[in-house]
C-alpha cells in the first residue's frame, strides 16, 4: 500500500497545491483528503473483504452491483491506474532532470518537457516547443519489463523502495522542523484572489482535491487479493494501515514545508528539494531526497502498472474487452499482453502531457469511483445481507454517506476543465460498452 502511495503527490503536487491554491493552510487539504480516503477506505476493506478475488473494486461490483456499474467503476480505475502510473512518470522525470542538473549535466529541454500544456482560456491546449517528455517514457517501458516478467520479483523490488522513500521523508521532517520560521504560516489561510480555487477555504477545498492523488493507491492493495494469503484479514490491515501511515507522514511534511519556505517560492517541479536548498545548513539532504523520490515514484509506478492489467484481465474474463487481455504468460505467469497495452498507452501519455491535467484527471476519475463504492457499500447492506463480512464498516450510514460526500465536495472543487475531460472519458466508456461489452457479455451469454 505504502508503495502505491507515496510519490508525486507529496514530491511534486504539494509544491504547486500550496503556492496556487492553500497556502500553508495545505495542511488542512491534506486532512480533508485523508478523511474522505479513511471513510472510502473503510468502504474499500469491507467491500475486498467480501469478494477476495483479483480486480479491486471492479470485480466487487460485478459480483454484487451488477455489470453496467462494475463497468462504470472499471472505467475510472483506468484513470487511477494507467493515468495515474503516466503522471507518476511525469514527476518522476522532473525529479531525474533535477538530480542529473545538480550532478553538472543540463539534458536537453526538448526532450525533458511535455509538447503540451494548458492554454490561457478553457479546455485550451498549446504546443510547448518541446518533443517529448524522454525520461518519463523511458521509465514506463522499463516498469512495464518489470511487470512482464512477474510479481514476485517486484513485490521484493517493491519492499526495498517503500524502506528507501519513508526514509528521505522521516528525514526531511527530521531535519527540517528545526529551521522552520513561524512567520511563513502566516496568514495560515491566504486572501482569497477573487478566482475560485485561487486561496481562501475555496483554494484550501480545491488543494484537497488536486493533492487527493498523494492518496491514491491504497486500494491498490485489493487488487492483489487473490495472491494474498489470507485476503479476509489481510486486506482491510492492509489498507487502512497504510492510509494511516501516510496521512501522518504527509501532514507532517507540508507543515514543515510550508514553515521552512514561503508558499509562494513552492510552484516547482521538485519543492521538497527547493525547501532545503534554501536552508545552506541542509542543502546536503536535496541530493538524498531526490534520490528517495525518484525511487519512490518507481514503486507508485510499479503497484499501479501490475494493477491495471489484473483489472484489464478481470473485465476481459467477464466479457466486457476483448479476450487479448487474459492472454497469461507461459512461463512468467503474468497477464503479458494486457501489461504490454498498459505499458505502450502510459508511455504515450507520460510523454506528451503535463503533470497538472494528468493529475487532476486522475483525481477526478478516482473521486468519482471512490464515491460509488462508498454508496455501493451501503446499497449492499441492503441488497445482499446474506454475503460474510469479514470486515464490517462501523456505523455504515454515516461512514459511507459522509465519505461520498467528502469525495463529491472534492470533486466539485475541481476546475471545470477536469469535469469536462471527466464527461468525455465517461461517454467514450459508455460507447465501448454498448458497442463491445454489451454483446460479449458473459452474464448476459449465460443468461443470468
Ligand atoms: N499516490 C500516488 C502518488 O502520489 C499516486 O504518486
Amino acid at each position: 500500500g505504502i508503495g502505491a502511495i507515496i510519490g508525486t503527490g507529496i514530491f511534486v503536487l504539494t509544491g504547486t497545491a500550496a503556492a496556487n491554491h492553500a497556502g500553508p493552510a495545505l495542511i488542512v487539504s491534506f486532512l480533508i483528503a485523508g478523511l474522505g480516503c479513511a471513510l472510502a477506505g473503510l468502504c474499500y476493506a469491507e467491500f475486498a473483504s467480501m469478494i477476495p478475488v483479483s480486480g479491486s473494486a471492479y470485480s466487487y461490483s460485478y459480483a454484487t452491483l451488477g455489470e453496467l456499474v462494475a463497468w462504470f467503476i472499471g472505467w475510472n480505475l483506468i484513470l487511477e491506474y494507467l493515468f495515474a502510473a503516466a503522471t507518476v512518470a511525469v514527476g518522476w522525470s522532473g525529479y531525474v532532470v533535477s538530480l542529473v542538473e545538480q550532478l553538472g549535466m543540463h539534458l536537453p529541454d526538448a526532450l525533458t518537457n511535455a509538447p503540451l500544456t494548458k492554454g490561457e482560456g478553457h479546455f485550451e491546449l498549446v504546443r510547448t516547443g518541446a518533443l517529448i517528455n524522454l525520461p518519463a517514457v523511458l521509465v514506463v517501458a522499463a516498469i512495464t519489463a518489470l511487470c512482464y516478467v512477474g510479481i514476485h520479483q517486484s513485490a521484493r523490488f517493491n519492499a526495498i523502495v517503500v524502506a528507501i522513500k519513508v526514509t528521505v521523508i522521516v528525514l526531511f521532517i527530521g531535519f527540517g522542523m528545526w529551521v522552520i520560521d513561524g512567520a511563513n504560516w502566516q496568514p495560515f489561510i491566504p486572501e482569497n484572489t477573487g478566482t475560485f480555487g485561487k486561496f481562501g477555504w475555496s483554494g484550501v477545498v480545491q488543494a484537497a482535491g488536486i493533492i487527493f492523488f498523494a492518496y491514491i493507491g491504497f486500494d491498490a492493495v485489493s487488487t492483489a487479493a487473490q495472491e494474498a494469503k489470507n485476503p479476509q484479514r489481510d486486506m482491510p490491515i492492509g489498507i487502512l494501515a497504510s492510509l494511516a501511515v501516510c496521512t501522518v507522514l504527509y501532514v507532517a511534511v507540508s507543515a514543515v514545508l510550508t514553515g521552512m519556505v514561503h508558499y509562494s517560492e513552492l510552484n516547482t517541479p521538485a519543492p521538497v528539494a527547493l525547501a532545503l536548498d534554501r536552508h545552506p545548513e541542509l542543502s546536503w539532504l536535496a541530493g538524498w531526497i531526490k534520490l528517495g523520490a525518484i525511487a519512490g515514484m518507481t514503486s507508485v509506478m510499479l503497484v499501479m502498472m501490475l494493477g491495471q492489467p489484473r483489472i484489464f484481465y478481470a473485465m476481459s474474463r467477464d466479457g466486457l474487452l476483448p479476450p487479448v487481455f487474459r492472454r497469461v504468460h507461459p512461463t512468467h505467469k503474468t497477464p503479458y499482453v494486457g501489461t504490454l497495452i498498459t505499458g505502450t498507452l502510459a508511455a504515450l501519455i507520460a510523454g506528451l502531457f503535463p503533470v497538472t491535467i494528468l493529475g487532476e484527471l486522475v483525481s477526478i476519475g478516482t473521486l468519482l469511483a471512490f464515491t460509488t463504492v462508498c454508496i455501493g457499500v451501503l446499497v449492499l447492506r441492503y441488497t445482499r445481507p446474506d454475503i460474510p463480512r469479514h470486515f464490517k464498516v462501523p456505523a455504515p450510514w454515516f461512514v459511507c454517506i459522509t465519505g461520498a460526500l467528502v469525495c463529491t465536495g472534492m470533486m466539485v472543487s475541481l476546475p471545470q476543465d477536469t469535469w469536462v475531460r471527466l464527461a468525455g472519458w465517461t461517454v467514450l466508456g459508455f460507447l465501448i460498452y454498448f458497442l463491445y461489452g454489451f454483446r460479449h457479455s458473459e452474464l448476459r451469454k449465460s443468461g443470468r
